[in-house]
């Protein structure tokens, strides 16, 4: 597996191949890699020719300065992890290479980032914009690939990719969340869990897995009920919000009765001082 550096060898690296009409997987990411990045490597080499996966834990997207300074760091894990996944190549830039002067880029967002992690953590999707854009011009893939685990991201990077980089051309695909087998969504964050923390946080999947159960039979003010009395319970969780969101638009449904299958539940609890985010299409 190559691991390049600068976006020169990026690119020098993907024309080689391009120019062989072989079509470029990519699969972003901010490291300390577990079996959800690796799932998205799988997918990528199934559907492409060549996988790069990139490693960048994204300043700018930090709204959190402790979240930052705190967010595991394991590049030999990570190598070893892609290697042994059939990665190609690793985009593995620094700081200065991404950001050689300040980003002073603001991107619309339709009203996506008003709700929910956007509103939660002001400037996050801005940051995650930023360097995407950045990422998906030096690495021009045919497809990239996120995870489901971040509802509302996939929503924000559909976005943009329409809105500001559709002469890129790239498709953006969609995988599915994996899950410990106790429930609870693999997360980087997750090591950083102390062991009744961990252990409480499978109650995060376990309430939304009861709201997919029953979101035909109660509606969506016994829904909320539940889940408040639920995290009630449980002294280690401290849930931030619970939303219902449309699957196009993010806007909450705040009551009534569910009537179509186009809507997520959203939940972002702390477990302890860490911060976990996680949903269930309906
Ligand atoms: P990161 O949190 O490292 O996640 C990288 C990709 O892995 C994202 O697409 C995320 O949705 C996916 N992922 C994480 N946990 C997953 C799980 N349990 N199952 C399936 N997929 C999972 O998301 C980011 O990094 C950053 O915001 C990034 C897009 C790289 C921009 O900096």
């Amino acid at each position: 597996m190559y691991i390049l550096k600068s976006k020169y060898e990026v690119s020098d690296f993907v024309s080689m191949f391009r120019s062989n009409s072989k079509t470029i997987g990519f699969v972003p990411t901010m490291g300390a890699l577990h079996k959800g990045h690796i799932a998205l490597i799988y997918k990528s080499l199934e559907e492409c020719d060549i996988c790069i996966a990139s490693i960048f834990v994204n300043p700018t997207q930090f709204n959190n300065p402790d979240d930052l300074e705190k967010y595991p760091r394991t590049e030999a894990a990570d190598f070893a992890m892609l290697e042994q996944a059939g990665c190609h190549a690793v985009f593995f830039p620094s700081v200065l290479e991404m950001y050689p002067e300040p980003d002073t880029r603001v991107f619309e967002f339709d009203g996506l980032d008003a709700v929910m992690e956007g509103a939660f953590r002001p400037g996050h999707f801005n940051g995650v914009a930023q360097v995407v854009s950045k990422l998906f011009d030096a690495v021009r893939p045919n497809k990239a690939f996120f995870g489901q685990k971040d509802f509302q991201q996939l929503a924000v990077i559909r976005f943009i990719t329409k809105k500001y980089l559709a002469e890129l051309n790239i498709e953006i695909v969609a995988c599915e969340t994996v899950r410990e087998s106790d429930g609870l969504a693999m997360s980087s964050r997750n090591v950083r869990l102390t062991p009744e923390c961990r252990h409480a946080a499978a109650d995060i999947s376990r309430i939304l897995v009861w709201v997919k159960s029953h979101f035909t039979s109660k509606s969506v003010e016994e829904i909320h009920k539940f889940v408040q009395t639920e995290f009630a319970k449980q002294p280690l969780l401290h849930l931030e919000y619970f939303e219902i969101a449309d699957n196009d638009t993010l806007t909450s449904i705040t009551e009534g009765k569910i009537l179509t299958g186009r809507f997520t539940a959203c939940i972002a609890a702390y477990a302890g001082d860490v911060r976990l985010i996680d949903n269930m299409p309906l």
